[in-house]
């Protein structure tokens, strides 16, 4: 269970603020405005408290030398009891995030006005935001800041929490963890049910064994993409029939706690590969095996994709898809790598030499439109201290473990 994490991931931001400032988190997200779903909380202000709940402000200050945490929060209120439960006591969030100071957001106003007094900078968790976009919580406090108190600097937030967030805590690997144990149990759902029907249906059966297994939501909206379909990296009308004689590539994943798991897999539909299938899907499982042979720390994300694109120049060759190795981007056009944790896509550097501790996707693919062939195998691979480990290794994955599954399980 979550419990140390947060007090640790307090620590590296306050380690990062200079002396004589504070840092200011919303937990609302601007998109998810108008929404009660708790699991849509900020990502930065769950990472810093570990509580489920909209409106709360996360304050951290560093004043001559002294740090100090506090969380405002919503008090009782029995309306919102009535309609979408109370919001949860001050002692509940005191053992959620472990931060003694818990005071209702009534007092907040006061409270940071007056330390803005006396302190220089303030960070602000600036959100990406579009030039029609209104402006978010934090940016209207950042105008309200520069005019009433001019003396104060205002600086982003993000890049303390990109360098925080792509290390994990013990705490949040066990989070993925399970994240990914759930996965695999909604994977071998689908492959127990294969058969020539809509991808949706194929879905469905993923859909319900997470649920069933304790899953508190999806990484991402799950692609079931058959054949041609597959080329699109991010297909997910998931509304043809997967065929007979096709391959179906799954690119899904459930989350625990906020944790996210992000796999793929490319299975035939009818249990058997073909002869050619069978000579992709072994071309695109070596790349991923020599990338995890690679993937240590100091090397970088740029260089595992070299990795990839190197293998294919050679392979494509080989098996005569290609002539030249510039025409490897035909059939490979995306990143093999990125970070995962509170989102799919984790707030990170994508530039950063890889640290032990860093979990980040291994997901190298093929796509051949002309022979309605995509292919695509995904692992979340934790960096440790002299290499990488496959924190989804249990997840079936070679022609052989996938053809005797679907045969032994078939319904
Ligand atoms: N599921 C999105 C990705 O693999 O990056
Ligand atoms: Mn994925
Ligand atoms: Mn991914």
């Amino acid at each position: 269970m979550l419990k140390e994490c947060f007090k640790v991931n307090r620590k590296k931001i306050l380690d990062q603020m200079e002396d004589n400032s504070i840092l200011y988190v919303y937990s609302r997200r601007k998109e998810e405005s108008l929404t009660n779903e708790r699991y849509n909380v900020n990502r930065n202000y769950f990472y810093l408290s570990g509580v489920l709940e909209f409106d709360n402000v996360v304050m951290l200050t560093k004043i001559n030398g002294k740090e100090t945490e506090v969380i405002y929060i919503n008090p009782y209120d029995e309306f919102k009891a009535k309609w979408v439960g109370a919001p949860f006591s001050l002692e509940k969030v005191m053992e959620l995030s472990g931060i003694k100071d818990v005071r209702y957001l009534e007092n907040l106003k006061m409270n940071r006005d007056s330390l803005l007094n006396v302190c220089n900078t303030i960070y602000l968790d600036f959100e990406p935001n579009m030039l029609n976009d209104l402006p978010t919580e934090t940016e209207k406090l950042a105008s309200d800041i520069k005019l009433k108190k001019p003396w104060v600097n205002i600086k982003n937030a993000r890049p303390f929490f990109q360098n925080a967030r792509m290390v994990k805590h013990e705490e949040e690997l066990e989070e993925m963890k399970k994240a990914i144990h759930i996965t695999r149990l909604g994977i071998e759902n689908i492959l127990m049910n294969m058969k020539e029907s809509y991808e949706y249906q194929l879905e469905s059966y993923f859909d319900q064994a997470i649920k069933y297994n304790g899953a508190t939501g999806y990484a991402f909206p799950t692609i079931a993409a058959s054949g041609k379909n597959a080329t699109c990296l991010h297909y997910s009308d998931n509304d043809s029939i997967a065929k007979n004689g096709d391959l179906i590539l799954f690119d899904l994943g459930s989350s625990v706690n906020m944790y996210c798991s992000d796999i793929s897999r490319t299975f035939p539909v009818n249990g058997k590969f073909s002869e050619r299938q069978k000579e992709i899907y072994n071309i695109v499982l070596e790349a991923q095996r020599k990338v995890f042979e690679a993937a240590k720390p100091g090397v970088t994300i740029r260089d595992l994709q070299q990795v990839v694109i190197k293998h294919y120049e050679v392979e494509l060759k080989r098996i005569g898809l290609i002539k030249d190795p510039k025409e490897v981007s035909k059939y490979y056009y995306h990143g093999v790598s990125h970070h995962i944790g509170l989102d799919c896509h984790d707030l990170s550097d994508h530039f950063a030499p890889l640290k032990a501790g860093d979990v980040i996707s291994n997901e190298p693919g093929l796509y051949i439109e002309e022979e309605g062939i995509g292919i695509r195998i995904e692992d979340d691979m934790l960096i440790t201290e002299d290499g990488s480990f496959n924190l989804s290794g249990e997840i079936l994955k070679t022609v052989e473990e996938i053809e005797e599954f679907m045969e032994k399980n078939k319904r």
